[in-house]
Protein backbone atom coordinates (compact mmCIF):
# COMPACT_ATOMS: atom_id res chain seq x y z
CA UNK A 1 0.00 0.00 0.00
CA UNK A 2 2.87 2.59 1.11
CA UNK A 3 4.55 1.86 -2.10
CA UNK A 4 1.44 2.20 -4.08
CA UNK A 5 0.45 5.39 -2.68
CA UNK A 6 4.35 6.55 -3.06
CA UNK A 7 3.60 6.24 -7.32
CA UNK A 8 0.78 8.19 -6.81
CA UNK A 9 2.72 10.99 -4.87
CA UNK A 10 5.57 10.83 -6.85
CA UNK A 11 3.57 11.28 -10.39
CA UNK A 12 1.30 14.20 -8.69
CA UNK A 13 3.82 16.20 -7.65
CA UNK A 14 4.61 18.62 -10.20
CA UNK A 15 1.30 18.47 -12.01
CA UNK A 16 -1.06 20.85 -12.88
CA UNK A 17 -3.76 21.69 -11.08
CA UNK A 18 -5.15 18.24 -9.11
CA UNK A 19 -3.95 15.11 -10.14
CA UNK A 20 -7.15 12.34 -10.57
CA UNK A 21 -6.49 8.93 -10.02
CA UNK A 22 -9.33 6.58 -11.13
CA UNK A 23 -9.91 3.20 -9.19
CA UNK A 24 -12.13 0.62 -11.50
CA UNK A 25 -12.83 -2.87 -11.03
CA UNK A 26 -16.42 -5.30 -10.61
CA UNK A 27 -18.67 -5.22 -7.88
CA UNK A 28 -17.02 -6.15 -4.39
CA UNK A 29 -13.56 -6.24 -5.48
CA UNK A 30 -12.45 -3.77 -2.74
CA UNK A 31 -12.20 -0.48 -4.79
CA UNK A 32 -13.50 1.58 -2.06
CA UNK A 33 -11.22 -0.19 0.35
CA UNK A 34 -8.44 0.50 -1.58
CA UNK A 35 -9.13 4.17 -2.58
CA UNK A 36 -9.57 5.15 1.71
CA UNK A 37 -6.42 3.12 1.94
CA UNK A 38 -4.41 5.16 -0.68
CA UNK A 39 -5.92 8.59 0.68
CA UNK A 40 -5.18 7.67 4.14
CA UNK A 41 -1.37 6.32 3.47
CA UNK A 42 -0.88 9.84 1.50
CA UNK A 43 -2.51 11.81 4.29
CA UNK A 44 -0.27 10.36 7.08
CA UNK A 45 3.27 10.63 4.69
CA UNK A 46 2.45 14.14 4.07
CA UNK A 47 1.37 15.39 7.31
CA UNK A 48 -1.61 17.35 5.99
CA UNK A 49 -5.11 16.20 3.81
CA UNK A 50 -3.61 16.08 0.80
CA UNK A 51 -6.24 13.62 -1.05
CA UNK A 52 -9.50 12.33 -0.57
CA UNK A 53 -12.23 9.78 -2.17
CA UNK A 54 -14.53 10.78 -4.34
CA UNK A 55 -16.74 7.88 -4.71
CA UNK A 56 -18.82 7.38 -8.17
CA UNK A 57 -21.27 5.39 -5.71
CA UNK A 58 -22.39 9.05 -4.85
CA UNK A 59 -24.20 9.17 -8.51
CA UNK A 60 -26.19 6.74 -7.60
CA UNK A 61 -29.72 7.58 -8.54
CA UNK A 62 -32.16 7.72 -5.58
CA UNK A 63 -34.37 4.97 -5.13
CA UNK A 64 -37.60 7.33 -5.65
CA UNK A 65 -36.03 8.38 -9.11
CA UNK A 66 -35.82 4.64 -9.87
CA UNK A 67 -39.04 3.61 -8.98
CA UNK A 68 -40.07 6.27 -11.01
CA UNK A 69 -38.44 5.23 -13.90
CA UNK A 70 -39.24 1.57 -12.98
CA UNK A 71 -35.39 0.55 -12.85
CA UNK A 72 -35.43 0.10 -8.98
CA UNK A 73 -34.52 -3.73 -9.64
CA UNK A 74 -31.60 -3.03 -11.51
CA UNK A 75 -29.94 -0.60 -9.30
CA UNK A 76 -26.42 -1.40 -10.19
CA UNK A 77 -26.32 -1.09 -13.84
CA UNK A 78 -24.34 1.34 -15.76
CA UNK A 79 -27.78 3.27 -16.20
CA UNK A 80 -28.89 3.80 -13.27
CA UNK A 81 -26.48 6.25 -11.77
CA UNK A 82 -26.03 10.04 -13.19
CA UNK A 83 -23.06 9.52 -15.56
CA UNK A 84 -23.53 12.95 -16.67
CA UNK A 85 -23.48 14.17 -13.49
CA UNK A 86 -20.01 12.35 -12.61
CA UNK A 87 -18.59 12.95 -15.89
CA UNK A 88 -19.07 16.78 -15.01
CA UNK A 89 -18.31 16.99 -11.39
CA UNK A 90 -14.59 15.26 -12.31
CA UNK A 91 -14.37 18.08 -14.86
CA UNK A 92 -15.13 20.86 -12.35
CA UNK A 93 -12.57 19.32 -9.91
CA UNK A 94 -10.26 19.45 -12.41
CA UNK A 95 -10.77 23.55 -12.96
CA UNK A 96 -11.11 24.70 -10.01
CA UNK A 97 -8.21 26.26 -7.87
CA UNK A 98 -7.39 24.96 -5.23
CA UNK A 99 -8.51 26.49 -2.03
CA UNK A 100 -12.59 26.73 -3.79
CA UNK A 101 -14.48 24.43 -2.05
CA UNK A 102 -15.96 21.86 -4.34
CA UNK A 103 -18.71 19.45 -2.91
CA UNK A 104 -18.92 15.66 -4.08
CA UNK A 105 -22.02 13.45 -2.87
CA UNK A 106 -21.26 10.16 -1.12
CA UNK A 107 -23.19 6.64 -0.70
CA UNK A 108 -24.89 5.78 1.99
CA UNK A 109 -24.74 1.82 2.50
CA UNK A 110 -27.10 2.02 5.52
CA UNK A 111 -30.07 3.45 3.61
CA UNK A 112 -29.02 2.98 0.34
CA UNK A 113 -29.14 6.60 -1.04
CA UNK A 114 -26.68 9.35 -2.29
CA UNK A 115 -25.45 11.64 0.23
CA UNK A 116 -25.30 15.33 -1.41
CA UNK A 117 -21.99 17.44 -0.03
CA UNK A 118 -20.81 14.36 1.52
CA UNK A 119 -16.80 14.86 0.70
CA UNK A 120 -16.17 18.55 0.02
CA UNK A 121 -12.47 18.67 -1.83
CA UNK A 122 -10.80 21.88 -0.75
CA UNK A 123 -7.10 22.27 -0.74
CA UNK A 124 -6.38 18.66 -1.63
CA UNK A 125 -4.74 18.16 -4.61
CA UNK A 126 -4.82 13.77 -4.78
CA UNK A 127 -8.63 12.53 -5.47
CA UNK A 128 -8.88 9.36 -5.73
CA UNK A 129 -12.10 8.48 -7.58
CA UNK A 130 -13.16 4.86 -7.62
CA UNK A 131 -16.60 2.57 -9.10
CA UNK A 132 -17.70 -0.19 -11.70
CA UNK A 133 -17.73 1.98 -14.70
CA UNK A 134 -14.54 4.49 -14.70
CA UNK A 135 -13.31 2.21 -18.16
CA UNK A 136 -16.50 2.07 -19.89
CA UNK A 137 -15.41 2.88 -23.95
CA UNK A 138 -18.14 4.45 -25.89
CA UNK A 139 -19.28 1.54 -28.01
CA UNK A 140 -22.47 0.11 -25.36
CA UNK A 141 -21.94 3.03 -22.82
CA UNK A 142 -21.16 6.54 -24.61
CA UNK A 143 -21.98 8.41 -21.29
CA UNK A 144 -19.13 6.89 -19.26
CA UNK A 145 -16.76 6.79 -22.27
CA UNK A 146 -16.28 10.74 -20.99
CA UNK A 147 -14.75 9.63 -17.60
CA UNK A 148 -11.44 7.73 -19.00
CA UNK A 149 -9.86 10.92 -20.69
CA UNK A 150 -10.77 12.73 -17.36
CA UNK A 151 -8.14 10.85 -15.33
CA UNK A 152 -4.30 11.44 -14.87
CA UNK A 153 -3.99 7.73 -14.10
CA UNK A 154 -6.12 4.42 -14.05
CA UNK A 155 -6.13 1.47 -12.20
CA UNK A 156 -8.15 -1.43 -12.17
CA UNK A 157 -8.88 -3.82 -9.07
CA UNK A 158 -9.31 -7.59 -10.03
CA UNK A 159 -10.48 -10.23 -7.77
CA UNK A 160 -11.59 -13.54 -8.42
CA UNK A 161 -15.25 -14.50 -8.84
CA UNK A 162 -15.58 -16.83 -6.12
CA UNK A 163 -14.17 -14.20 -3.74
CA UNK A 164 -16.60 -11.31 -5.39
CA UNK A 165 -19.57 -13.74 -5.08
CA UNK A 166 -18.87 -14.11 -1.22
CA UNK A 167 -18.45 -10.71 -0.60
CA UNK A 168 -21.62 -9.54 -2.39
CA UNK A 169 -23.64 -12.21 -0.94
CA UNK A 170 -22.36 -11.72 3.16
CA UNK A 171 -22.67 -8.01 1.85
CA UNK A 172 -26.71 -8.30 0.71
CA UNK A 173 -27.60 -10.59 3.33
CA UNK A 174 -26.25 -8.07 5.80
CA UNK A 175 -28.58 -5.31 4.30
CA UNK A 176 -31.35 -7.29 4.64
CA UNK A 177 -32.11 -9.84 1.59
CA UNK A 178 -33.20 -13.39 2.12
CA UNK A 179 -30.26 -15.36 1.36
CA UNK A 180 -32.59 -16.32 -1.52
CA UNK A 181 -32.92 -12.75 -2.20
CA UNK A 182 -29.43 -12.02 -2.03
CA UNK A 183 -28.18 -15.54 -4.42
CA UNK A 184 -31.21 -14.03 -7.38
CA UNK A 185 -29.16 -10.16 -6.80
CA UNK A 186 -25.86 -11.87 -7.46
CA UNK A 187 -26.61 -14.28 -10.03
CA UNK A 188 -28.97 -12.19 -12.23
CA UNK A 189 -27.40 -8.51 -11.60
CA UNK A 190 -23.75 -8.10 -9.90
CA UNK A 191 -22.47 -10.97 -11.91
CA UNK A 192 -23.46 -9.20 -15.49
CA UNK A 193 -22.59 -5.93 -13.86
CA UNK A 194 -19.15 -7.93 -13.09
CA UNK A 195 -18.81 -9.14 -16.89
CA UNK A 196 -19.22 -6.34 -18.10
CA UNK A 197 -16.31 -4.27 -16.17
CA UNK A 198 -13.84 -7.47 -16.71
CA UNK A 199 -14.42 -6.25 -20.12
CA UNK A 200 -12.86 -3.12 -19.43
CA UNK A 201 -9.35 -3.93 -17.60
CA UNK A 202 -7.05 -3.61 -20.79
CA UNK A 203 -8.09 0.24 -20.79
CA UNK A 204 -6.31 0.49 -17.23
CA UNK A 205 -2.52 1.96 -16.69
CA UNK A 206 -2.02 -0.90 -14.06
CA UNK A 207 -4.15 -4.30 -13.06
CA UNK A 208 -3.95 -4.88 -9.15
CA UNK A 209 -4.84 -8.12 -7.36
CA UNK A 210 -4.99 -8.44 -3.41
CA UNK A 211 -1.60 -10.43 -2.86
CA UNK A 212 -1.39 -11.38 1.40
CA UNK A 213 -2.34 -8.09 3.53
CA UNK A 214 -1.11 -6.02 0.33
CA UNK A 215 -1.61 -5.63 -3.28
CA UNK A 216 0.40 -7.00 -6.24
CA UNK A 217 0.55 -5.96 -9.97
CA UNK A 218 0.92 -7.44 -13.09
N1 LIG B 1 -7.74 -6.15 0.80
C1 LIG B 1 -8.81 -6.71 1.36
N2 LIG B 1 -8.69 -7.76 2.21
C2 LIG B 1 -9.77 -8.34 2.76
N3 LIG B 1 -11.05 -7.94 2.57
C3 LIG B 1 -11.23 -6.91 1.74
C4 LIG B 1 -10.14 -6.24 1.10
N4 LIG B 1 -10.63 -5.27 0.34
C5 LIG B 1 -11.98 -5.32 0.51
N5 LIG B 1 -12.34 -6.30 1.35
C6 LIG B 1 -13.71 -6.63 1.76
O1 LIG B 1 -14.48 -6.89 0.61
C7 LIG B 1 -15.76 -6.29 0.69
C8 LIG B 1 -15.96 -5.35 -0.47
O2 LIG B 1 -15.00 -4.30 -0.36
P1 LIG B 1 -15.33 -2.85 -0.93
O3 LIG B 1 -16.58 -2.34 -0.37
O4 LIG B 1 -14.08 -2.06 -0.75
O5 LIG B 1 -15.51 -3.24 -2.46
P2 LIG B 1 -15.99 -2.35 -3.69
O6 LIG B 1 -15.18 -2.79 -4.86
O7 LIG B 1 -15.93 -0.93 -3.31
O8 LIG B 1 -17.49 -2.82 -3.89
P3 LIG B 1 -18.70 -2.04 -4.65
O9 LIG B 1 -18.40 -2.06 -6.11
O10 LIG B 1 -19.89 -2.88 -4.40
O11 LIG B 1 -18.77 -0.68 -4.07
C9 LIG B 1 -15.80 -5.58 2.05
O12 LIG B 1 -16.47 -6.41 2.96
C10 LIG B 1 -14.34 -5.42 2.43
O13 LIG B 1 -14.16 -5.43 3.82
MG1 LIG C 1 -17.41 0.48 -3.18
Amino acid sequence: MAELAARVRRRSEGHPGRFLLGIAGPPGAGKSTLARGIRDELNLAAGATIADVAPMDGFHLTSAQMRAAGILDRKGEPDTFDADGYVALLRTLRDTALGTPVSWPTYDRDIHEPVPGGVVFDRQSIVVTEGNYLLLDDRAHPAWAPVRPLLDETWYLDAPRRIIEQRLLRRHIRGGRTPEAARTKVAHSDLRNAALVESTRTRADLVLRKAGRGYRFD
